[in-house]
């Protein structure tokens, strides 16, 4: 099969597969504030990732690029979209045009349609410091994501199977590249031991990429003949990831993409302390199915109901907001107990 078969394969998949809603979310329940002394008007949802201004703490995540007119077309959408909100998107995986130059037009369309916006490139673990500079400077980026995907590579029949010096490559690329780095999962989610480690390497901002949201073990088992089914429910659901990441010491930022469908998971993840939440497979889930119009329409509620939840909070900023109150029950709160995080 052709890289540009398996991107949209990719695509089809993810859809078809949908989101698990696995993701820990209705484990969170935010403190009631009778008196929030706040006004709607007033929320600001301002945020900041590596000293980067965001206009809101929502962003495109990382889906497709490289193999072709689809996967350009989707991307000119998701760049158009993120032009409308100026809210950053990240770009998928450009090791395709490091092999192949002639594809890096399939990229550079979403510099081209968020001319003056926040765009995130997004390499390997497996890239070289020069690779990654490359992928920078060919989208102008503004951060440089890095992508840890073991078990989609272990699924992967023609996939990865020595992770050996990924962290080492990180490193070199973290103090090399004049932009900031973001290390992000693809929705396994990650541990505090994995958070550390990354902080260890000089990573400033993590995007945990939690469980319970697009499967990517269930994305590529649907291409497999023997599928490896007990990949299927395999990582750390996106809530817990985001609180054991926040457990780690040292004042350092997490994006939490996994599972985020409405204003309402949003809101949970920022309130339990990440900087932005990511979207990526529902983004293009309504892109798909109900056109660019009405994606416009439902990020626009994100948007809308997001200040609302701030107010009902009592918070008028995202600062405020990650402060927030709130109780965890179910199994979050055993998986958090047997891990001794508070
Ligand atoms: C992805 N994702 C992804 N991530 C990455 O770093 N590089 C990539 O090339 C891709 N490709 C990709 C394709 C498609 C079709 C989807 C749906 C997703 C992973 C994505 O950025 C995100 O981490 C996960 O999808 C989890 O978020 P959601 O989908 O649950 O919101």
């Amino acid at each position: 099969m052709s890289r540009s078969e398996r991107k949209m394969d990719h695509v089809k998949n993810a859809l078809s597969t949908g989101q698990s809603r696995q993701s820990g979310l209705d484990d969170v329940t935010f403190v009631h504030n009778t008196l929030p002394g706040t006004a709607v008007e007033n929320i600001s949802l301002t945020s900041e990732i590596g000293g980067l201004h965001l206009s809101s703490p929502v962003f495109i995540n990382a889906m497709t690029g490289g193999g072709g007119r689809n996967t350009e077309t989707i991307n000119r959408q998701l760049a158009q979209l993120a032009n409308v909100f100026h809210i950053p998107i990240a770009v998928g995986s450009q090791m395709s045009a490091i092999k192949d130059s002639s594809e890096a037009h399939t990229y550079k369309v979403v510099r081209q349609y968020h001319p003056r916006g926040l765009i995130f490139a997004n390499v390997g673990s497996e890239a070289s410091v020069e690779e990654a500079r490359y992928c920078v400077d060919l989208l102008e980026a503004d951060a440089l994501q890095i992508h840890l995907n073991v078990i989609q590579e272990l699924v992967m029949p023609e996939g990865d199977r020595d992770f050996r010096g990924a962290l080492e490559r990180i490193e070199a690329i973290v103090s090399s590249v004049n932009v900031p780095v973001i290390v992000k999962e693809v929705g396994f989610g990650m541990s505090r031991e994995t958070v550390s480690k990354l902080y260890s390497a000089g990573v400033e901002i993590v995007d945990i990429g939690g469980y319970g949201g697009t499967n990517f073990a269930k994305i590529e088992n649907a291409r497999r003949d023997d599928p490896m089914t007990f990949f299927n429910d395999w990582g750390i659901p996106t809530t817990v990831s985001v609180i054991e990441a926040a457990s780690v010491p040292g004042k350092r930022e997490i994006l939490a993409t996994g599972g985020i469908q409405t204003a309402f998971d949003a809101a949970k993840v920022i309130a339990l302390g990440a900087n932005a939440a990511g979207m990526a497979g529902r983004v293009l889930y309504w892109m798909q199915n109900d056109g660019f119009e009405q994606t416009i329409s439902h990020l626009e509620l994100v948007f809308d109901e997001l200040k609302m939840i701030m107010a009902a909070t009592g918070a008028g900023s995202i600062k405020e907001f990650q402060q927030s109150p709130l109780i965890i029950s179910g199994n979050t709160k055993a998986w958090l107990n047997e891990r001794g995080i508070d």
